[in-house]
């Protein structure tokens, strides 16, 4: 299949990839000169697990020129749909490209099917993608099909889970566009669910948002369970047992971040408001999760002055595995570090540099440096934190890195 990708970041790069990797011709489209030279150079823009070996495998061409694609037959939309000032989901950049790829079927004789893979708050691609692809004067349906098929790729296993979905979502506009897709997704070993376009849009909010959620609850759990000298990892492991519960996703500690769970919960949110629904259980887990961030620096503050203090941070990233610093739980507490008058110091494996355009203010530092701080507070559970030496040290732990328990004061955020 002739394949072309609007979009080169997480979702648009992987997808390419992967799919050239699985046999298919694939046109990447960036706006981003300096993403496309990179890729056509196999240096890969971000960093992904595998990335770098697969793209140097694969036959895979980018550009920044749209008309590269009008012999392709499926159009990949990847394009990001970041949160606004004003808290909604931006349309900014998906608007643009649909565009660009109305001004393609113009000039195009034969069918092609438009997928959508970026997040859209349900409604979306009827209400805005279709109509901007029928002023190219095709017809959606007859000249061109879409299909809203969401992603679940986790950072830093964006290529692995890409291979091994454990499901296929394809909301379809018709019959011809869903069985087009399945065509393409029916080699992956996974249950392909066909269903409408808002449906499929809602599947991925609410999958991002019950996982937030899911997190949420735990650190509730653990905030009691420590008041109370319950360790809620102990609590979860029970809790797992049930299917109904399952293990994942109930390690407590200083909540979520990324580019994701924060944005899809915050999308949610909006444009609920905005049909007149007023969603308050999940604008108190939004709010319960901005303040899990400030709990390392109320604990810090029982054992030392925070003024003119110098607090060491290990990990910057929102998880390990990444350099992805978007909306990481390091930004709440160097905020409130500094206004407190705290001196800063902080170490990250592969994040410091993305770290280093939020807060230029703070000093990056190695990991032996961070220990001969004040005070240290763990941010990110990267492996390598797992044998450094603790002792004689204050440790706030926000990601429940045992080993630090030989600190000389130790505190676990929720444990
Ligand atoms: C998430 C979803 O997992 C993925 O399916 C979706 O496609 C994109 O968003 P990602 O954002 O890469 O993936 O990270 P994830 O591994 O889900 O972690 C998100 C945040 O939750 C991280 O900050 C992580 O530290 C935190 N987290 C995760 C917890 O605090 N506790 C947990 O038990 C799991």
């Amino acid at each position: 299949m002739r394949i072309s990708i609007i979009g080169s970041g997480y979702v648009g790069l992987i997808t390419g990839a992967c799919f050239a990797q699985l046999g298919n011709d694939v046109t990447l489209v960036d706006i981003d000169k300096e993403k496309v030279e990179a890729i056509n150079n196999r240096i890969s823009p971000i960093y992904e697990e595998g990335l770098n070996e697969l793209l140097n495998q694969v036959h895979i061409e980018a550009t920044s020129d749209y008309h590269r694609i009008i012999d392709t037959d499926m159009i990949f939309l990847c394009v990001g749909t970041p949160i606004n000032k004003s808290g909604n989901m931006s349309l900014r950049y998906i608007t643009k490209a649909t565009e660009q790829i109305a001004r393609v079927l113009t000039d195009k004789k034969d069918y092609c099917l438009v997928v959508v893979k970026s997040t859209l708050v349900p409604g979306t691609t009827e209400e805005l993608l279709i109509p901007t692809l029928e002023r190219s004067g095709k017809k959606v349906g007859g000249d061109f099909g879409i299909c809203m098929s969401p992603e679940f790729l986790r950072e830093g296993k964006a290529v692995y889970d890409f291979m091994h979905p454990v499901r296929v979502i394809i909301g379809e506009y018709d019959k011809r566009s869903g069985d087009m897709l399945v065509n393409l997704c029916n080699k992956f070993n996974a249950p392909i669910l066909r269903t409408g376009l808002k449906t499929a849009e809602m599947m991925k909010l609410a999958s991002n948002t019950f996982l937030a959620t899911k997190i949420t609850f735990i650190n509730e759990i653990g905030n009691i369970c420590k008041q109370l000298g319950i360790d809620t990892y102990e609590v979860a492991k029970g809790m797992g047992f049930d299917e109904r519960i399952g293990s994942k996703f109930l390690n407590a500690g200083i909540g979520f971040g990324g580019s994701c769970l924060p944005k899809d919960l915050r999308a949610l949110v909006a444009s609920s408001r905005k049909q007149g629904y007023e969603p308050r259980f999940l604008r108190e887990v939004l709010r319960l999760n901005d303040r899990q961030a400030l709990i390392p620096v109320e604990l810090l503050k029982k054992h030392i002055p925070l003024k003119d203090a110098t607090i060491g941070l290990l990990g910057l990233a929102f998880k390990p595995e990444t350099d992805d610093v978007r909306d990481s739980r390091a930004i709440r507490i160097v905020q409130t570090l500094l206004a407190e008058g705290a001196v800063v110091k902080a170490y990250d494996p592969l994040a410091a540099e993305n770290f280093k355009r939020l807060f230029p203010q703070i000093q990056y530092v190695t990991k032996q440096e961070v220990l001969k701080c004040d005070a240290i507070i763990i941010i990110t559970e990267w492996e390598e934190f797992s044998n450094l030496d603790y002792k004689g040290k204050i440790v706030i732990d926000g990601r429940r890195v045992l080993k630090a328990r030989e600190a000389r004061i130790y505190e676990g955020v929720c444990w």
